[in-house]
């Protein structure tokens, strides 16, 4: 394998869902993705960007094998990722996925502990007798104190929800996580917090990541590269500098328009202004 030959790739991918419009309506066909293709480099962390129903989660899903696709393939380390392939189990032991609201999906008799040490059991060469203490090892990464292990999902906070959610998908220690909108639930000062532990940990752990978010403010904080997404397909790819500073299709300028930025002032005060408005001092 050449040295930074990407962990995963798209080509090609085509995912098509039966529609039926109205009650009595004709049977149609949704193209939910067209002809996608992309790569991740171990490490790196691509955002993909668009607003709703542009295809996003569709993607997301084929990737990490919960949905079926009508055309193209997904690799993973260079080889396809079918199940009953020969990698598949491989696969499955490094991907990992983080949904906006995990918890909506969970036993909630459960407590925290059970849940995060789930991903541990498909793992042969972990004794149970380990559990105890892999857990507590993934909750210190996401700064939850061990004892969080023994309470129940209702018992935490959104942001906390999302640190075990965060600590239940990279116990696993996976080389590749799918983080879908994984902080869009969360109000503004948690979700700076989540996104910055996010960061962190793919630094210090340096897992390859597909970032998924309707909002472009937060790709800057986490993104290498970014692609825009709209109608199924990838209208614009680059690097995070490149979307962001100089964005060449329109409906990446729409998204970008939609961010208010803090921007300080000749006078050393701060304003909000939105991106490509003008700022005052030079609108003269
Ligand atoms: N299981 C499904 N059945 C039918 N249509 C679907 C299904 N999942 C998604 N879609 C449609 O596919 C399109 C893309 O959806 P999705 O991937 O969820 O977009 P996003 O995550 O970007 O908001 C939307 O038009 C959505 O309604
Ligand atoms: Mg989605």
């Amino acid at each position: 394998m050449p040295e930074n030959a990407p962990i995963v790739s798209v080509e090609n991918l085509k995912v098509d869902f039966p529609v039926r419009a109205g009650l009595f309506g004709r049977r149609g066909v949704k193209h939910a993705v067209r002809d996608v293709n992309l790569e991740i480099r171990p490490g790196e962390v691509l955002a993909v960007v668009g607003g709703s129903g542009s295809g996003k989660t569709t993607l997301a899903r084929v990737i990490a094998g919960l949905t079926r696709h009508q055309g193209g393939r997904v690799l993973f380390n260079g080889h396809g990722i079918e199940p009953g392939a020969p990698d598949y189990a491989d696969y499955r032991r490094n991907c990992q996925m983080v949904f906006q609201d995990p918890f909506s999906s969970l036993d909630p008799r459960m407590k925290v502990g059970a849940l995060v040490a789930e991903g541990l059991r498909a793992l042969p060469d972990v004794p149970a007798s380990h559990y105890a203490r892999r857990v507590e090892e993934a909750l210190t990464n996401v700064a939850l104190d061990p004892s969080f292990a023994r309470r129940f999902p209702h018992e935490l906070s959104g942001g906390q929800r999302q640190r075990v959610a965060i600590a239940r998908a990279l116990i696993r220690r996976p080389s590749f996580v799918i983080a879908d909108e994984a902080v869009s639930a969360l109000d503004v000062t948690v979700r700076a917090q989540v996104l910055r532990l996010l960061a962190d940990l793919q630094s210090k752990f340096g897992f390859a990541c597909l970032f998924i978010t309707h909002d472009l403010a937060v790709v800057e904080q986490i993104a290498d590269r970014v692609i825009v997404m709209h109608e199924g397909r990838i209208v614009e790819e680059g690097t995070r500098d490149a979307i962001l500073d100089t964005p060449r299709h329109a409906y990446t300028r729409r998204l970008l328009n939609a961010i208010p930025i803090l921007e300080t002032t000749p006078a050393g005060g701060v304003e909000l202004r939105w991106r490509n408005e003008p700022a005052a001092a030079d609108a003269t």
